[in-house]
């Protein structure tokens, strides 16, 4: 593997074509995640424009939250979960939107968080925007203050990007 996040990332990103549904190209960054210094290389180069920043990391099912943990950890905030319907046992909020392939609904607990905290927003890959656009929903709706989103990997052409465009936003790689 190269040296910079986006050489790791471009070398060991895998594209796998008609997954989970005919006629789409299913970006896997298992491998990325899976090499010692790709991972550290990629949580390095996500949080770096929002060193000091946030208060509280948030990662989205599934595969964010690898990335928000190891971003707490690294920084010594809090990490958050924010999970697909029907896994969280309090009252949640809850925002519905739609995938490239289907409908979906992200939640939180009612209290997760308290209004002024200032939330980073992790996912691995950014397509349609619909995720990352619910998760901050989630966290407006909470008075909280979105400080950003960041993904390892953006895919241009769907134009994600336009639905979370009141944010910062930072990829390690757009391709
Ligand atoms: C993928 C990916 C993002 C989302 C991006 O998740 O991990 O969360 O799609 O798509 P969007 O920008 O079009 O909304 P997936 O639905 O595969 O869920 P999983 O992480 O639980 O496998």
């Amino acid at each position: 593997p190269g040296t910079t996040a986006q050489d790791q990332v471009q070398q060991l990103c895998l594209t796998v074509q008609d997954f989970p549904r005919p006629g789409i190209s299913f970006r896997d960054l298992t491998p990325v995640f899976s090499d010692g210094p790709a991972f550290r290389a990629v949580i390095d180069d996500l949080v770096k424009p929002f060193t000091g920043t946030f208060d509280l990391v948030a990662g989205i099912e599934a595969r964010g939250f690898l990335l928000a943990a190891a971003v707490a950890y690294a920084t010594g905030t809090g990490v958050l979960a924010v999970r697909k319907p029907g896994k969280l046992p309090r009252p949640v909020l809850s925002e519905s939107y739609s995938l490239e392939y289907g409908e979906a609904k992200l939640e939180i607990h009612q209290d997760d968080v308290a209004p002024g905290t200032r939330v980073l927003v992790l996912d691995d890959v950014l397509a349609t925007g619909g995720t990352l656009a619910a998760a901050t929903a989630l966290f407006e709706a909470c008075g909280a203050q979105v400080v950003g989103c960041a993904v390892v990997l953006e895919l241009t052409e769907l134009q994600g990007r336009l639905k979370v465009q009141q944010y910062p936003v930072h990829t390690v790689v757009a391709s």
